[in-house]
Order: C-alpha cells, then structure tokens, then sequence
C-alpha cells in the first residue's frame, strides 16, 4: 500500500460520504409512518421523493464518490466499491421502507374517504308526480269519457276563420281586438278559447259527433290572483239528431255530481255568446257548504262552471252540418279556474309557477 500520496485511499471516499450523510438518520426519520391525514401523508411521500434525489441522485455525494473509485489504487477499489455498495445499500433500504409505510397509509386512507358509509341515512330520490291542472283534467276527460264521448286535441295556432269568424263571432267584435288576443306577426292568432275546436271536430267527424276538447288558450290579461295571460278550459260539444237544452242541462248535472257528489245541484242562467242560441251560464251548488255560503262559494252557495248554450245555426253551417238534420249543445269550463276553487288557492298564477314548494303538494 505504498504508492502515490495523491492516491485516494477507500477511507477518503467512506469519509466524506459519512460527512455528507450525517443528517440522513435525522431527515427519514422526521417523516413519520402514518400521518393524521391523507393530504399530510401525500406530502410526507413527495419529501420522501426530495430526499431520495438528495441522497440518492446524480448529483449526490454517493455518485460523486462512485465515480472516484476509478482514481484508487487498483489492488483497493474492490474494498472500496463493497463499502459504498453497502452504504447505498442501507440508504435505499431506509428510503424504500419509509416508502411503502407512507403508500401503505395513503392507500388505506383512499379506500376509507371513498367507501360508503351504510349507517348513514340515504338520499331518497324524489319522483316526480302530475301537475294538479293534469289530474283535474284527468277526472274530466274520464266522466265525460264514460258518457260517451272522444276526447279531442287540436291547434293551439289558429286562423280568424276558426278563432272568431266559424264561431259566429262578428267582425269588429272586442274580442277579436289585438288588445285582447294575441296576433303572430304573420296574422294568425292564439287561440282564446277552445271553442275553436268544435269547428275542427265537425269538419273532421261530421255529425253526429260527441266530443270534449280539454287545452290551452291565451289572452292578453293582466296577471293578478284570478287571471293568468295563459289557461286550461275544456270544450264540449253535442250534435244529434232531437239534441235539445234539456240533453245540455241533463249532461251538466250528471257531470257535476260526478265531479263533487250527488247532492251537488245545478243552475241555468240565461247570458249571451255568439256561437250559441239560446246561451246559459252554468253553476254548481258550493261543494263545501252546499248551500248556505261560506268563504269558498264567497257567500253565495253557488260557484261559477262556465258557460253553454245551444250550438248557434251559423257554427253548424260553417262547419258544414245540416242544421234542417241536426242540433247540438256546447260547453266551456274553466279547468284550472275549478281547480283553485277545488283546493282553495288564492291566487290562480300558483298553478302556473311550477313552484315545487307548491307543486308537491298535489302528490
Ligand atoms: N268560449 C267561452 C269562453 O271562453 C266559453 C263557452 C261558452 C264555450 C259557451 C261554449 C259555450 O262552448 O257554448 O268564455
């Protein structure tokens, strides 16, 4: 072992490598094993991985020494290579355990943030359900449907023809006034009442012809708690052979009892439309108080229905029914108009919100 006193001996190497990783024991054992959380641990590994590169990597005072063992003298470089592998050795195995303790952790600690907690209480879906106008519309279509007639869907655009003229509604009529319907720039109009569809119903079935016509129907009104620019009315028309008031009056009565009960009486008021002659006004005796007053029927034992009459000539003929042959009896009513007096809504636009604070209540 003479030689060169420049020669680097293994203890030169082991020397300053002990020097520079004095404060290794210090830095792994700093970071713990476990951690109070999975972000805590997470960063635990990431100052693994700086420490792995710090003592471990390219630049670390192990590789400079590796690359140094080539300048020892030849008979001592196998003792020196051992000492440095044995050294790196440990190192590794210090940073590898400490690796797998801190995955081992975050791993766990992954599996219980996702798993589910079956004592918790679930989340119960909430289905869906009809809306109160659907299932007073419902109960209409099935009354009228089990006396005997179709149940009719039509446009809800219309021309002047079936909005007004078809239905003997006369030029100039207020009605027909833009301040009252609404108009499409290109001159259709919304319908404003489903009388419309009495037109279409004859054009299309011919007489004899049984049919109600439940829909919406628009008109240029002010919102306030009794009137919405948008409703639900229900049409009814009958055309026969020897159809006479006493058939209109009979079917409202039937219809009603149905609807409130079989104490519920009706009554006629004479009033004036322009599609029937003679015209009546319908009302059902109060379903609440039946008679007396109280605060649904506002005192009167009577609430409102709609109106009636007998199918004025000229609406036949415009729909090309032989009025020599044929008479017939029509009806409106309010759907959702009778659905506030149902449930005693005080103001009508409820309907109209589909606020589901409100809405659920109809499950
Ligand atoms: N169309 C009328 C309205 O909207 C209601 C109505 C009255 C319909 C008498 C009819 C009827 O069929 O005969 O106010």
């Amino acid at each position: 072992m003479s030689g060169d006193r420049n020669q680097l001996r293994p203890e030169d190497l082991i020397g300053a490598i002990n020097a520079a990783y004095g404060n290794f024991d210090r830095e792994i054992e700093r970071l713990p094993d476990t951690s109070e959380s999975l972000e805590a641990a997470e960063k635990h590994l990431r100052e693994l991985q700086d420490l792995r590169i710090k003592y471990l990597g390219k630049k670390s005072e192990l590789a400079t020494q590796k690359k140094l063992i080539r300048s020892i003298d030849p008979t001592r470089r196998g003792e020196a290579g051992s000492n440095i592998q044995k050294f790196e050795q440990t190192i590794t195995q210090r940073i590898v355990d400490k690796e797998q303790a801190l995955k081992h952790f975050i791993e766990n600690a992954r599996v219980e943030r996702e798993s589910i907690d079956v004592t918790l209480p679930g989340r119960r879906p909430r289905p869906g359900h009809l809306h109160p106008i659907t299932l007073m519309r419902q109960r209409i279509e099935d009354i009228f449907v089990s006396l005997g007639y179709a149940v009719e869907d039509d446009r809800e655009i219309e021309t002047d023809f079936y909005n007004f003229d078809a239905l003997n509604i006369p030029e100039g009529h207020p009605a027909r006034d833009p301040q009252d319907t609404f108009y499409t720039t290109d001159g259709f109009a919304l319908r404003s009442q489903t009388s419309t569809v009495q037109i279409h119903a004859m054009q299309r079935r011919g007489a004899p012809v049984r049919m109600i016509a439940p829909g919406r129907v628009f008109r240029r009104d002010t919102p306030d708690p009794t009137h919405n620019p948008m409703f639900y009315q229900v049409e009814g028309l009958c055309v026969d052979r020897g159809i006479t008031m006493a058939h209109l009056k009979g079917t409202l009565a039937e219809f009603v009892q149905r609807l409130f009960g079989l104490e519920t009486k009706t009554r006629f008021r004479p009033s004036y439309f322009p599609f029937t002659e003679p015209s009546a006004e319908v009302d059902y005796s109060c379903f609440s108080c039946g008679g007396p007053g109280c605060r649904i029927c506002k005192w009167s034992g009577w609430i409102e229905l709609g109106g009636s009459g007998m199918v004025h000539p000229n609406v036949l003929r415009a729909a090309n029914v032989d009025t020599e042959e044929f008479t017939g009896f029509a009806f409106g009513l309010g759907i959702d108009r009778t659905c506030a007096r149902i449930y005693q809504l005080d103001d009508i636009r409820l309907l109209f919100e589909n606020d589901v604070r409100f809405l659920e209540q109809f499950r």
